[in-house]
């Protein structure tokens, strides 16, 4: 069993999230907590071993999860315009509430003077917003910090993504690499 699907073994033996949500989740095949889907997450997570993080863009908590949990002595700084009440208990029931660190802000709200190991953009999918989110994070990194960008294949009719964002920094960076179908990784 690999890290998620023990994880996902972990969320469901909580009892935090409803019998209703656990089924409905199973039966879609949750895409953060579905392992298929993580497997190159979870090689290039067992190749490191970060002890600072960030991400932009929480939602229901399940990257935070997987950071906090994979890594025990790790701290996550996880940013999210919104705030949903049910992280606390899910982080809590999994032990890693005293490492998590919820903000609840734009991604304008990282930390002045903090710089990470690891970096997830997981917010607004937008190009624009993207863009915007990794020009944000250039001062919180350091040489050898690792930025990942999640729904690297996303495209929308009309508008560009971070589909988009992500084919020119591979046109333009020599250090970006895909760490699974829809996750790419740029080493700085
Ligand atoms: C795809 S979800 C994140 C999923 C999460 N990383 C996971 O894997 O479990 C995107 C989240 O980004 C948040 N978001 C969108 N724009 C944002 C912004 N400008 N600043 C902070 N969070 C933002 C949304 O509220 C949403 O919860």
């Amino acid at each position: 069993m690999n890290h998620f699907e023990q994880l996902n073994e972990k969320i469901y033996d909580s009892g935090v999230l409803s019998p209703e949500l656990v089924a409905f989740m199973q039966a879609k095949k949750h895409k953060k907590i579905h392992p298929n889907r993580f497997q190159g997450f979870h090689d290039f997570l067992v190749k490191h071993d970060f002890k600072t993080g960030l991400e932009i863009g929480r939602s229901s908590g399940y990257s935070a999860l997987a950071f906090a949990t994979f890594y025990p002595e790790a701290t996550l700084d996880s940013i999210d315009i919104r705030g949903r009440p049910q992280h606390l208990e899910l982080f809590t029931a999994m032990g890693v509430e005293d490492r998590i660190n919820i903000i609840i802000g734009d991604s304008m709200s990282i930390p002045v003077n903090k710089i990470y190991d690891y970096i997830l953009i997981d917010g607004d999918h937008s190009y624009e917003g993207a863009k915007q989110d990794w020009q944000q994070i250039q001062s919180h990194v350091r040489q050898g910090s690792y930025v990942i960008f999640d729904d690297i294949q996303l495209t929308w009719e009309g508008a560009k993504s971070v589909a988009h964002l992500w084919k020119e920094l591979e046109a333009t960076l020599p250090s970006t690499s895909k760490i699974c179908a829809d996750m790419g990784v740029v080493q700085i």
